[in-house]
């Protein structure tokens, strides 16, 4: 596919491509939509095989968190940035400033964060030459690791899952099973033993089940995805890799809730219907799992982590806003999440036509 920016109808407003030959840096950064803020969303570190796949990753990337940063009640707009190449190879100190000053020279119109190949300690790097960088270390002032308030995200939405499912909260003796127990599920599995519930884990990494275990001795483990998706589940969390959805998957399931913090669950456009068909209840993902960008973007007040953690707990009420519309409106609740988002982005956006004193020159 070799088609360009123009003329799509996601209608990005900039793809900014960004090149320093001594340091090998050749990124591109797009800002999707400032309809409700400046643009933020994580840079992420990846060898793609050509720029034009790297061309199509930022701009799904930036339009998922102008989606991701609405629904999440935050005044931002969806923007992405990748950085082509090996992070393992290729990353270092004169690459990620010369990123930076990039960064910098959008003015604010795009604010960084980590992601895939990019940790807080880069950022604290970039952020030496821009000053629109989050998920910097706490010595820096930053918000540090956004995996805690992604999993407390992912939980609440669970819990309004559940409330919905089986009108009530209460996990007790539910049997859950989370596919990936790394940063964000291991602390999942936290708070679902807290809550009483029967927890049964999978990953491909055993020192990661072993530490999980560790931590919570009640905690079952069986060999792998597949045989998780199989298992005798109340809820299933996927939340290891995307697209742990597809049609083979949605037949086999015997969750009534799937509710995890992996981005891009499902496969393919389609398979929200089969859920649906199926009777299964899926928790949004780019909602539920939002409580990462909800805590960076805190920083930007000069992070607060009980204001981040009192903002995260929304997600359990928007959660269940979206089943309710989801019903209202006879649609997959995905159709319903992004139909809230659309409406917040186009009612606020709309309110700029107001002009007060201060806009007026
Ligand atoms: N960290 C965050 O704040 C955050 C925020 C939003 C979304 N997410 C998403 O949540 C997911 C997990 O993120 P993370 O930060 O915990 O990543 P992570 O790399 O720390 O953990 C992923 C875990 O999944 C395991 N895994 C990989 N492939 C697997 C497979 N096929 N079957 C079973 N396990 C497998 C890995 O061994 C690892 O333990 C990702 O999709 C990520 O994009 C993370």
């Amino acid at each position: 596919m070799t088609e360009g920016v123009f003329g799509r109808e996601s209608g990005h407003e900039q793809v900014v491509y960004c090149q320093d030959q001594q340091t090998g840096l050749k990124a591109i950064i797009a800002i999707h939509s400032t309809a409700l803020g400046p643009s933020l969303g994580g840079t992420r570190f990846y060898p793609y095989a050509s720029e034009q796949d790297a061309l199509e990753d930022v701009l799904a990337l930036s339009q998922g968190m102008s989606y991701k940063n609405a629904l999440a009640g935050l005044d931002l707009g969806g923007g992405k940035a990748v950085i082509i190449g090996d992070p393992a190879t290729v990353k270092s100190e004169p690459l990620l400033r010369a990123y930076g000053r990039f960064v910098e020279s959008l003015g604010g119109r795009y604010i960084t964060a980590c992601d895939v190949g990019t940790y807080v300690a880069d950022m604290d790097v970039v952020a030496r030459e821009s000053r629109f960088v989050t998920g910097r270390s706490p010595d820096e002032g930053g918000a540090g690791d956004s995996s805690v308030l992604t999993a407390f995200g992912v939980f609440q939405g669970m819990l309004a899952s559940a409330e919905h499912r089986w009108g009530s909260t209460d996990l007790r003796g539910r049997r859950v099973g989370v596919a990936g127990v790394g940063k964000v599920g291991r602390i999942l599995v936290g708070h679902l033993v807290e809550a009483g519930a029967e927890v049964v884990v999978t990953d491909v990494a055993d020192a990661a089940i072993d530490r999980v275990r560790a931590a919570h001795p009640s905690v079952t483990a069986v060999a792998s995805t597949a045989e998780l998706e199989t298992a005798d589940l109340d809820i299933y969390a996927p939340c290891a890799l995307g697209g742990a959805l597809d049609d083979d998957t949605v037949a086999r399931l015997r969750a009534e809730i799937v509710c995890g913090a992996a981005n891009n669950q499902l496969a393919h456009p389609g398979v929200e219907k089969l859920l649906d068909e199926r009777g299964i209840l899926f928790a949004p993902d780019y909602l539920v799992n939002s409580g990462g960008v909800i805590q960076v973007s805190d920083e930007l007040r000069g992070f607060d982590f009980e204001r981040a953690k009192r903002k995260v707990s929304d997600l359990f009420a928007t959660t269940k806003r979206v089943y309710a519309l989801a019903e209202d409106e006879g649609v997959p609740p995905v159709t319903a999440a992004d139909r809230l988002a659309e409406r917040r982005m186009a009612e606020v956006s709309r309110l700029r036509s107001i002009v007060g004193p201060t806009s007026v020159r």
